[in-house]
């Protein structure tokens, strides 16, 4: 490996952490206030972040170029790796070639979702206080409504396994109990924010979100 790829890993490994990593966690945490105080709950949230003072360079710094350094080379990656190396014992194997399937689904999942809802939001399509609504629709799709499972179970495990593999190639968990103990932490991680994910995607279906929804929605436009 050059040098020049050297850094273009650990640069890409960072970056899957802080911002990105940070980012999901806030993600999940905005949308679980839909689940535990309706739309009211989550309206309040939405309008928080983006009252952040500066919030375009926060987005702009924090989530898109991030995400798109991270999402470009991590396909490279996925392309040029061999997917079964047999570099690990069994267990890692499958780790290592879920972690770029679900690399994948994720990034395709995302680009869907960046279309669906910011975009909108900045094309004006779509106001703030309508995302409540538009969730709604989305969630009670049920094409979408599959498509955000798959994305959300991708995307957090994804996070969790890539959290597992950052700390073994910085050199935070080197033994092999160290990484025995890091694995269940993970996954632990991963079932529960996938869970609080799922849990906030069945709240949008909830009725009381549809009075959140307007018709300027122009929901026709999104399909
Ligand atoms: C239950 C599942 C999810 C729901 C209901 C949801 C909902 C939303 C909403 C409403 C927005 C627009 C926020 C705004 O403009 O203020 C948004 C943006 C976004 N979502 Fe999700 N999301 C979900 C899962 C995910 C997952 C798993 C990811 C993967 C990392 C993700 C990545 C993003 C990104 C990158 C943005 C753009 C953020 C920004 O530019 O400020 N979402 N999501």
């Amino acid at each position: 490996m050059n040098g020049n790829s050297y850094l273009a890993r650990k640069i890409h490994s960072l970056l899957g952490v802080i911002p990105l990593g940070l980012f999901l966690i806030e993600h999940m945490i905005t949308n679980f206030s839909a689940y535990e105080g309706g739309p009211e709950a989550f309206k309040d949230s939405v309008t928080f972040l983006n009252e952040l003072p500066l919030v375009f360079f926060l987005e702009l710094f924090g989530i898109w170029l991030p995400l798109l350094f991270h999402g470009v080379y991590g396909l490279y990656v996925a392309y040029q790796s061999n997917l079964n190396t047999g570099r690990f014992q069994y267990g890692r194997n499958w780790a290592f070639t879920l972690q770029r399937i679900s690399g994948v689904i994720t990034f395709i999942f995302i680009v869907w979702h960046l279309w669906q809802t910011r975009v909108q939001v900045a094309l004006g399509n779509v106001s703030h206080e309508e995302l409540g609504g538009l969730m709604h629709d989305v969630a009670n799709n049920a094409f979408f409504f599959v498509m955000y499972i798959i994305g959300v179970i991708a995307a957090t495990f994804h996070f969790s396994n890539g959290m597992w593999a950052f700390l073994v190639s910085w050199g935070i968990t080197i033994g092999p109990r160290a990484q025995r103990i890091s694995s269940y932490i993970w996954m632990g991680v991963f079932v529960i924010c996938a869970v609080m994910f799922l849990m906030s995607l069945a709240a949008f279906r909830g009725d009381e979100f549809k009075d959140a929804a307007s018709a300027a929605l122009a929901w026709a436009n999104l399909v």
